[in-house]
């Protein structure tokens, strides 16, 4: 249950203490906008009032909480209807996201400024207390730390693209390299290919032809050009190993699975750079996706056969921190899609079982 709470004595300076405090009339505000709109989504919402939540200097104040999400205490509100109504929205808004993050954009606008704190969730996410709460479904699951360490994984991968250096142990870097090549593939064709760049002037190559990608997509972004040439997308010299990733010659023969969608190659090699990805992150190393380049002019750079086609630059070694959201989310660039406007059940569009389908997330897509 997502909880909005209203501080009820929040008055300003100049109110006499013998008038209706404003955070009373906010909280009266709020309850009657729930009680009379016939709206779905502020059912999910809990008002309460509360005597002082102690933000004094910046009344009128709220917050928002429920159980293993991030809290949000807000100030300088004023008591009206528009702000109750937005406030319902944010909050309902709050109850749909998985772990209580609001971007800035995404709030109503009157709640845009005035955040004066956001709290992480007490006792971590909250996937991790599902496993650990969540029955065995049968003998054949893991225990619940395994299945656990299988979900950090894969919740606290990142694609990263700051690095510090270092070294990586040719026996890890191994073990990366086996999670890879235990990838599923269409018809078992196995089409990766890894090819270490050992040496730094191959490196300030492959950055030059990324570099060069850059600018041309920048240009193809249009107006968000220079927005998207602030963000960084590589750190080839920075990351202890460099790995290219292709897609082998004479794929042509393999037609299990490939017929009608030939382009399943790559979705197998995508599930090898996935495996090597989670399976960095449990070993402490960061690893991020470079695919900004000219394919054919990184395939002559490394003698690649006719047909063999490149389809990553891998940067994998130590980092100081791993970021705790995508960084384009970070960025502002975009954000994650609320789930429930990607399941569908028998037909494009009619939501998955009983959940109502939110307003889908279609700006900032590029
Ligand atoms: C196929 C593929 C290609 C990508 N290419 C790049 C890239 O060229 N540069 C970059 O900075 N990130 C690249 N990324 C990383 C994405 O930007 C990143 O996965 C996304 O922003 C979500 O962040 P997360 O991986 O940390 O969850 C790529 C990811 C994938 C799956």
């Amino acid at each position: 249950m997502t909880e909005l709470i209203i501080c009820t004595t929040c008055r300003t300076a100049d109110t006499p203490r013998d008038q209706k405090a404003a955070g009373e009339i906010l909280f009266e505000a709020v309850q009657a906008e729930q009680a009379l709109a016939d709206h779905a989504d502020w059912a999910s919402v809990r008002v309460r009032g509360i005597a002082c939540t102690a933000g004094c200097s910046r009344a009128c104040t709220v917050a928002l909480q429920a159980p293993g999400k991030h809290s949000y205490q807000f100030g300088d509100l004023v008591p009206s209807e528009a702000t109750a109504r937005q406030l319902l929205d944010c909050a309902a808004l709050y109850h749909r996201t998985p772990d209580g993050k609001l971007a800035r954009d995404a709030r109503p606008p009157l709640l845009r400024n005035g955040l004066l704190c956001r709290l992480p969730p007490a006792g971590g996410q909250p996937h991790m207390r599902t496993v650990a709460t969540s029955a065995r479904a049968n003998d054949l699951a893991f225990s619940a730390p395994e299945r656990e360490a299988v979900y950090r994984a894969i919740f606290e991968r990142r694609d990263m693209r700051h690095f510090a250096g270092g070294t990586v142990d040719p026996a890890v870097m191994r073990r990366l390299l086996m999670a890879a090549h235990h990838a599923p593939s269409v018809g078992y064709m196995q089409p990766w290919r890894f090819i270490r760049v050992a040496s730094r002037a191959l490196r300030a190559d492959l950055k030059a032809l990324v570099e060069q990608e850059r600018e041309r997509t920048a240009h193809a972004l249009g107006e968000r050009g220079n927005a998207f040439m602030r963000l960084k997308v590589e750190g080839l010299m920075d990351a202890a190993e460099v790995w290219v990733v292709a897609l082998a010659e004479g794929r042509e023969r393999h037609v299990f699975g490939r017929r009608t969608l030939p382009q399943m190659d790559l979705a197998s090699v995508a599930c090898a750079i996935q495996n090597m990805w989670l399976a960095a992150r449990a070993e402490g190393l960061g690893m991020g996706w470079v695919s900004m380049f000219d394919p054919k002019a990184v395939a002559v750079r490394l003698g690649m056969p006719d047909g063999a086609e490149p389809v990553a630059m891998l940067c994998i070694g130590p980092v100081h921190c791993f970021y705790d959201e995508p960084m384009l989310e970070k960025e502002r660039w975009s954000r994650r899609a609320d789930i429930d406007t990607l399941l569908f059940e028998d037909v494009w569009g009619h939501a998955w079982g009983a959940s109502s389908l939110p307003t889908p997330i279609t700006d900032s897509i590029s």
